[in-house]
């Protein structure tokens, strides 16, 4: 970790005053011819003041406690905007969400699943999933209010919490592509483990989208699992069911 500018600050300061405390010391006892003995003390003591300065530095640069930083594992690479998932402020979450504007648009779209451990088989319960998406007219809708990562990801956006069975479930409706087409229509996901930094997994696609070419299909890097569903309607509501296993094509994980 780089070397904040408060860290160096800070122990160069603490070493700073302890040299002057002890030159000081010699100033007034500058009469008086130091022995050997009282030489070699001094270099000792400069000894521990450097260690010292060390351990300190080796904590405070790295901006946290040691023990933080081992707790926390690093995966699944670069992740621009996967810090949105933070971003549920004083929402208490659940295994169920259903996102804003889900009353307004049709069609009504039903996400649903089980998170599973890299084994594949055990449940994951504590686990956020967020998700994002656009509008209808493919639009990642603002109402210009927003902070931090809504500013780019809009408002359409939702978080759960696994259950005990690792299941979840979002309520919202099926967004439109991009204006000019370029992608298909696709929900961005996010997980949170406990003890593990955020990462991204596939987007959710809609088998039945024109857009989603065999070329398209074939570049899908499947983290987590498949992204690609094909949704089934059941009496008027659209749903689409999605495991997914934690880790799998997660670059680090392991
Ligand atoms: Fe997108």
């Amino acid at each position: 970790m780089p070397l904040t500018s408060k860290s160096y600050l800070t122990t160069g300061h603490q070493l700073s005053r302890f040299i002057h405390q002890v030159n000081t010391l010699e100033f007034e006892n500058e009469s008086v011819v130091l022995t050997f003995e009282e030489k070699t003390m001094q270099a000792r003591i400069y000894q521990r003041l450097i260690l010292v300065t060390l351990i300190l530095c080796n904590i405070s640069c790295s901006g946290q406690s040691p023990e933080k930083t081992s707790s926390v594992r690093l995966v699944g690479g670069p992740c621009e905007g996967c810090e949105g998932l933070s971003e549920y402020g004083n929402k208490t979450l659940s295994s169920i969400d259903t996102l804003p504007l889900f009353k307004e648009h049709e069609p009504k779209l039903k996400v649903t699943g089980t998170v599973f451990k890299k084994d594949g088989i055990t449940p994951a319960a504590g686990v956020i999933l967020y998700i994002y998406h656009t509008n209808r007219q493919g639009v990642y809708q603002t109402k210009g209010n927003e902070t931090g990562w809504a500013k780019r990801h809009g408002f359409i956006r939702g978080w759960v919490k696994t259950d005990l069975n690792g299941q979840y479930t979002f309520y919202t409706f099926r967004p439109g592509a991009y204006p000019d087409k370029s992608e298909p229509e696709h929900i961005h996901l996010t997980v949170k483990e406990p003890d593990t930094n955020e990462y991204y997994l596939d987007d959710y696609l809609f088998d039945d989208d024109p857009l989603l070419t065999p070329s398209v299909r074939k570049k899908q890097p499947v983290r987590g699992g498949a992204g690609i569903m094909r949704p089934v309607n059941e009496n008027g509501l659209l749903v689409i069911k999605r495991d997914i296993i934690l880790g799998l094509n997660i670059p680090d994980y392991e």
